[in-house]
């Protein structure tokens, strides 16, 4: 269990920051915001490939460990590990590794050359969307017998809705901070959040929307779901996901700029609350990493 969160976690936590520093690339810095200013825009864009970097470095630690986890559980205990670890990779689990850490390397770095080279961000935004495929590539996804191509499209799109309304958020949070360091305190909260919020609710329809599908292609037939392990662990995820949606609804709806008595005040509360709702979202990513370990009664 320990290994599934710790090898888990870093994986799904490094696509979705990634996928939020695409995110706020895109849809949350520049285009007809407030944060159009050219000056401005390209800090905030610097800022969101710094994020990016982040995000890869954490990629790339977990995927490194997804690949000591799958070794362990492959290897044979009499013959040396390099020869195993030769054998996984000549595997098509190894091969699919392969691809996905060396894009991981490539995207931290055009992740590092877009903080100076805006055009870099057209290099990191289709290893981003590539990487996604890696888990539903080596999960349930892929080892479904029938529906395979459908489930490991609802999972690629499953995993990038995730990124963009997790990943956007931390995004919106952290090109926020780091613009009041550069700038002494200027704050860009309101108009990110304005440009995020809409975003957002579109990824958590699409979200939700594969997530049912994925789930009731999974889950087995009624009478046995109590006595199933990944069903509960989906019924922990849930729960998890809902006390996020109701903390991001309850974000949307109190601290928007116009309830601002005190500016001040009012940003410092959303940050806060905003930063719950992340923290929060991490125990859907562990809950996630123990779900996509645990086999469906249903295959
Ligand atoms: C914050 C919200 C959510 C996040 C961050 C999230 C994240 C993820 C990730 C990273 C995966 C792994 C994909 C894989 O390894 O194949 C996944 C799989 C899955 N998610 Fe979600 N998800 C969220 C919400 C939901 C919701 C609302 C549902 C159900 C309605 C759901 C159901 C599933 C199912 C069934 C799988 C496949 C599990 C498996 O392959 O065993 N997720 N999710």
């Amino acid at each position: 269990m320990t290994l599934d969160v710790v090898t888990g976690w870093p994986l799904f936590a490094g696509l979705v920051v990634v996928t939020g520093a695409v995110t706020a690339r895109w849809f949350l810095i520049g285009g007809d915001t407030a944060l159009s200013d050219p000056v401005r825009r390209d800090i905030h864009r610097s800022d969101a490939a710094r994020l990016g970097g982040l995000g890869s470095a954490l990629l790339i630690a977990g995927l490194a460990m997804f690949f000591a986890r799958q070794l362990i559980e492959f290897r044979d205990p009499w013959s040396p590990w390099l020869a195993d670890a030769r054998l996984l990779m000549g595997t098509a689990w190894g091969r699919t590794w392969g691809v996905a850490a060396a894009a991981s390397i490539l995207l931290a770095a055009a992740f590092a050359a877009a903080r100076r080279r805006p055009a870099f961000w057209w290099l990191a935004q289709p290893l981003v969307v590539g990487l996604s495929a890696f888990p539903a590539l080596t999960g349930h996804a892929a080892g479904s017998v029938d529906r395979r191509s459908l489930l490991i499209a609802v999972d690629i799109l499953h995993v990038a809705s995730a990124g963009v309304w997790i990943g956007g958020l931390a995004a919106v949070l952290w090109v926020d901070r780091s613009f009041r360091r550069s700038t002494g305190d200027t704050s860009t909260l309101a108009p990110l959040v304005a440009a995020f919020s809409p975003v957002a609710f579109a990824a958590v329809l699409v979200l939700i929307a594969t997530g049912t599908v994925s789930s009731y292609v999974h889950l087995p037939p009624i009478d046995r779901v109590p006595f199933d392990p990944w069903s509960r662990l989906l019924a922990a995820k849930v729960v998890a996901v809902a006390a996020v949606l109701a903390l991001g609804f309850h974000n949307l709806r109190t601290h928007t700029a116009a309830s601002w008595p005190d500016r001040g005040q009012g940003e410092s509360n959303l940050r806060r609350s905003s930063l719950v709702e992340l923290l929060v979202a991490q125990f859907v990513l562990i809950i996630t990493a123990l779900l996509v370990r645990t086999g469906p009664m249903s295959g």
